[in-house]
């Protein structure tokens, strides 16, 4: 049986998640949330084999939605800016929920969903990431988690670099263009999310960020929107290095990345799908698989079915709230680092961000 689901943001990039949740089999939308309903009612009505009056269940809060329809899940696909407060509604109504990255744009509204949800431990709460699903990011997990892959992992990086307007219209711009600090949140996680997924996190993090101005991409005002860096180090002794961009010229390897790792066993090298295992001088693997799907729709449905395998069964549960939780807490102390041009202790800043 599916989980009866409520959808928050039917139009733009939620409108997509909207579809990808439809092709799920572990999720069903009964009820849809956009403020804009007009603009919603025909999201809804262009998606392919929706429920039968899909477009006749929408409201412009998630309290109405749960009023008329029983749901047990929730995902939030609304603005960035209005994330915390749906992340909170939506614990406070009872509903295990997934909101796309970020979750939170400062500390103290993170610490607002915390809070929430120490007061309904038994609900799932996941930062929706999308780009760890697919095959090329499933398998770059295994060779770095298990026997036959790298082993220890002794050092490694990542580069990411894409040319991103910010501009969404004459007269509009993401919040990435005026709220500070979403160059590590909104592009970065995309990358080190994989790193967290497949390593957890490390122990220290140092980072700084670009301080570029391009108006032609909407980089004017906000602090922490055009790039950064980052140096990690973990409790081994790994270091790992970030560099990302969203001002290139080019998009080389896409929202994924390029990777290098190097590990007592061997090295791993990858360039969105393309993946290499390397031991002793020599290629054991050379393999090119499904990186990101076109719209991003299926690597949703991977997501979703995910989410709804480990509320059904507990499959994966902690690793998947977690690590995406844990995703936030090291973009946001790679901020702090930024800001203080300190070196943040990772575990400690995760304890008094999860306290
Ligand atoms: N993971 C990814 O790959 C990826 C890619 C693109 C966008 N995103 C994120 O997805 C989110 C949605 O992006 P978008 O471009 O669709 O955003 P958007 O601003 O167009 O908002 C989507 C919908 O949410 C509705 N909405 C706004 N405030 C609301 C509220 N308080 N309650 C209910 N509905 C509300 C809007 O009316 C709109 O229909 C953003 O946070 C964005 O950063 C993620």
């Amino acid at each position: 049986m599916p989980i009866p689901t409520i959808h928050v943001g039917c139009t733009h990039f939620a409108h997509g998640r909207l579809q990808a949740q439809v092709n799920s089999q572990g999720l069903q939308p009964v009820a849809c949330v956009d403020i804009n309903l007009e603009a919603a009612r025909e999201g809804v009505a262009s998606i392919d084999d929706a429920p039968e009056d899909l477009a006749e269940r929408i409201y412009t809060t998630i309290t109405e939605a749960k009023e008329k329809h029983e749901a047990q899940a929730c995902l939030i696909y609304a603005s960035t800016t209005v994330h915390a407060k749906l992340f909170v509604e939506s614990l406070n109504l009872g509903m295990h929920t997934l909101c796309v990255k970020p979750i939170a744009t400062t500390q103290a509204e993170f610490h607002e969903i915390i809070q929430a949800h120490k007061a309904n431990p038994g609900l799932m709460l996941v930062q929706g990431q999308n780009k760890r699903w697919n095959p090329a990011a499933a398998k770059m997990r295994e060779w770095l988690q298990e026997d036959e892959g790298i082993g220890e992992m002794l050092a490694g990086e990542c580069r990411f670099w894409i040319r991103q307007n910010l501009y969404t219209g004459p007269d509009s711009r993401q919040p990435d263009a005026y709220v500070d600090g979403l160059f590590f949140h909104a592009g970065t996680s995309h990358q080190l999310d994989q790193l967290v997924a497949a390593k957890g996190l490390p122990k220290y993090v140092t980072a700084h960020i670009h301080n570029r101005r391009d108006p032609a991409l909407g980089q004017i005002h906000a602090w922490g929107t055009a790039g950064g860096n980052a140096l990690m180090e973990y409790a081994n002794g790994a270091p790992f290095s970030y560099t990302g961009t969203r001002a290139g010229h080019a998009s080389p390897f896409g929202w994924s990345g390029h990777w290098s790792f190097h590990g007592e066993k061997g090295d791993l090298r990858r360039d969105a799908g393309h993946l290499q295992l390397f031991r002793l001088g020599k290629t054991v693997e050379d393999l090119n698989l499904q990186d990101l799907h076109a719209g991003l729709i299926e690597d949703d449905r991977l997501q979703f079915d995910a989410f709804a395998q480990a509320i059904a069964n507990g499959t994966d549960r902690d690793w998947m709230q977690d690590t995406t939780l844990g995703t936030w807490i090291l973009m946001e102390a790679c901020n702090e680092s930024a800001r203080t041009h300190e070196r943040i202790d990772v575990e400690t800043f995760a304890k008094k961000m999860l306290a």
